[in-house]
């Protein structure tokens, strides 16, 4: 079990992606919580023990600038999409059957421990120089980085507030509940009242980040009481320069 030191559920609801940091580093306090919660994270593919679902093991690091030496990130590139990151979570994965499943779980669940400490992310799986960030994690030729995520303090405290209301208040741009989740085909939608003791879940599943906006999760209860999500992998585009990265 991964250990989170505030209820998920909340911790879901204040994560948005943030694309503008504070220009200074993030304090040695935070870096270093994060950097354990990181070196943690158990070992895989046990089966008592695995934190990925599916047992594959993605290696995960913090390469945060430092208040001596600020301008160690210089080289990583973001494409002006990402203001100031002060830090980033990088991760590789070896391939395996749902290794991408297993990377993404693992990178949110470290995306939510950051929230937790009240630091912004934003995931980045199209926005970055690939080649400099593999440099930092001597990717080997077996090795892939699907994506990144920038870390760093919010550079706008009250879009962070804004950003929880509207997410509570159901009011951000996000699809409504019934064109998420069906029944068992796509014009089936399934309402929240159906939904019985799975409402909390799939709001936490809808609230989530997406690369693709416009198709993000369906998910339709199986008769046997899982829930399959199948993955979309149309990829999400940046409408004000047409660059997929999704
Ligand atoms: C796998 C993945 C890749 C993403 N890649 C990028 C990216 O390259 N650049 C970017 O600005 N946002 C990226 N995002 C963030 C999404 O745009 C964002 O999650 C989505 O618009 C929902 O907004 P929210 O995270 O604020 O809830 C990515 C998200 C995911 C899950």
């Amino acid at each position: 079990m991964l250990q989170f030191n505030a209820p998920v559920t909340e911790i879901i609801q204040q994560r948005f992606s943030c694309r503008s940091y504070c220009r200074e580093s993030v304090d040695v306090d935070r870096r270093e919580r994060l950097q354990a919660f990181i070196a943690d994270l158990p070992p895989g593919p046990f089966v008592r023990l695995r934190t990925a679902p599916f047992g594959s093991r993605p290696r995960f690091e913090l390469a945060a600038a430092t208040e001596k030496d600020g301008k160690s990130l210089r080289g990583l590139g973001t494409y002006g999409f990402i203001k100031n990151p002060p830090a980033f979570i990088l991760g590789v994965m070896t391939p395996a059957d749902y290794d991408l499943e297993d990377y993404g779980y693992l990178m949110e669940a470290i995306i939510l421990y950051a929230t937790s400490l009240d630091l912004g992310t934003c995931w980045l799986g199209g926005t970055f120089t690939k080649s400099s960030f593999a440099r930092k994690m001597d990717l080997s030729a077996a090795e892939t980085m699907p994506a990144v995520t920038s870390v760093g303090e919010y550079a706008d405290p009250e879009r962070k507030r804004r950003g929880i209301a509207s997410r509570t208040a159901g009011s951000d741009r996000r699809l409504p509940w019934e064109n998420l989740f069906f029944h068992d085909t796509l014009d089936t939608p399934l309402s929240r009242d159906e939904s019985a003791g799975y409402v909390t879940p799939l709001e936490m599943v809808r609230l989530g980040p997406s690369a693709s906006a416009e198709a993000p999760v369906q998910a339709s209860p199986t008769s046997m009481g899982a829930w399959q999500v199948p993955a979309s992998r149309i990829p999400a585009t940046d409408s004000s320069t047409g660059r997929s990265f999704g």
